[in-house]
């Protein structure tokens, strides 16, 4: 299996630099009307030299600030993107290292953290530019929490992040022993043609909240807890044509997402049925409504747990009702106008292939060695090609 090589991986084909030059265009031009900044000619012309010269351009940091807020303004199936305008921007396009991207990335949770008071922030990493893709980080969000296969089926901590954790051991990630349900995975990090590495997020740059229910005491021994900075990790960022493969995100979080789908969902961690027996719920039947019972104490408890800890949190509510996104939104089907965030795909195909090739490596129980097998068919998945791997 090997990945299909992006646009900017290898030697651009002329229609590529066209299409580039016209993504430019339109951005540019959408940069100069929108901040008053003149006729955009002069610096289309300079961006068009540039293309010729080296195949892509570089940003101005203006520009690559306006770039990242627009994109968080274009994403349609975000309710939170009204405050586009006030994201903070870091400007790291210097950075293409594992080591200094993981110590940039706990800065930026620091930063974004800010004792509680979450502030929306942006890192932009170095940009893929022709026959050097930039560096990414493989994590979907720069915290996440371990998920572990163990006997039988059975999984301990977050379901969504199996295929993570199971590559993360399998690169010599020897935390999570014994696995615990709420273990914060490492982010691994790749630099272009490299195996990824994996790299601690010290504990003091990662807040949580234990979550209590303002009403039952039992709620607390329940040991849930979440973070309070989502930031989306997994995605690039397209500005007038240039990839940015790692420009991690974030904003705050709204409760439901962490009440009804992390912790509630079935194929999360399913707190429904546990909740439901503490409160005496008859779960015999579907028809008592005992999931929307529990689904509204579980959220209610994580939106009075984040408001007692101080810290930045929205109520579905409230957030619907001053946002253009319904609560409850579908794509229209069409992709979101960049500059934008679209998905990496490559976890995916890392992990269809791991689930498929190297399973034996990574049995729960067991320490993996640091796998041959494995590593060999991840770099497949990359594209890496086996001569490099192996010298
Ligand atoms: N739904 C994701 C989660 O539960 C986070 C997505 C981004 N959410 C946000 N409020 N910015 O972790």
């Amino acid at each position: 299996m090997v990945l299909k090589q992006g646009p900017a991986a290898g030697r651009p084909e002329a229609s590529g630099l066209e299409s580039l030059m016209a993504s430019a265009e339109r951005f540019i031009t959408m940069f100069h009307i929108e901040n008053r900044a003149g006729p955009p000619d002069r610096r289309l012309g300079q961006i068009r030299r540039e293309i010729a010269a080296t195949g892509t351009y570089w940003h101005t940091p203006a520009e690559l600030t306006f770039g990242a807020r627009v994109a968080w303004r274009n994403s349609s199936r975000c309710i939170g993107r009204l405050h586009w305008p006030s994201l903070r921007v870091r400007d790291r396009r210097e950075v293409a290292g594992a080591a200094d991207i993981a110590a940039e990335s706990v800065a930026h949770l620091r930063e974004a953290t800010n004792d509680g008071q979450i502030r929306p922030v942006i890192t932009v990493f170095a940009p893929d530019a022709p026959g050097r893709p930039g560096p990414r980080i493989l994590n979907s969000q720069l915290v996440r929490y371990a998920g572990y296969e163990k006997a039988e089926g059975a999984i301990i901590g977050d379901p969504a992040n199996v295929g993570i954790t199971r590559l993360a051991r399998a690169l010599g990630w020897c935390a999570g022993w014994p696995a615990g349900r709420f273990d914060i995975l490492p982010l691994l990090v790749q630099e272009a043609g490299a195996l990824p590495t994996p790299h601690e997020l010290p504990a003091d740059a990662v807040l949580e909240v234990m979550i209590k229910h303002p009403g039952f005491g039992w709620f607390a021994n329940l040991g849930l807890r979440w973070y309070a900075v989502p930031a989306i990790s997994d995605m690039y960022l397209d500005v007038g044509g240039v990839g940015y493969p790692a420009a991690p995100f974030n904003g705050w979080y709204m409760s439901t997402e962490i009440g009804s789908r992390d912790l509630g969902d079935a194929v999360r961690y399913d707190q429904l049925p546990v909740i439901a027996e503490h409160m005496g719920l008859n779960t015999a039947s579907q028809r008592t409504l005992w999931q929307d019972k529990a689904i509204r104490e579980l959220n209610l408890a994580v939106l009075h747990s984040f408001t007692a800890a101080g810290v930045t949190i929205s109520g579905h509510r409230t957030e619907s009702a001053s946002s253009p996104a319904p609560v409850f939104h579908r794509g229209d089907g069409n992709p979101d106008q960049p500059p934008n965030f679209y998905r990496h795909d490559a976890l995916a195909r890392v992990t269809e292939l791991f689930r498929a090739n190297a399973l034996a490596d990574t049995r729960a129980g067991r320490m993996p060695e640091r796998r041959y097998g494995s590593s060999l068919a991840y770099a497949a998945a990359l594209g890496i090609p086996q001569s490099r791997f192996l010298e």
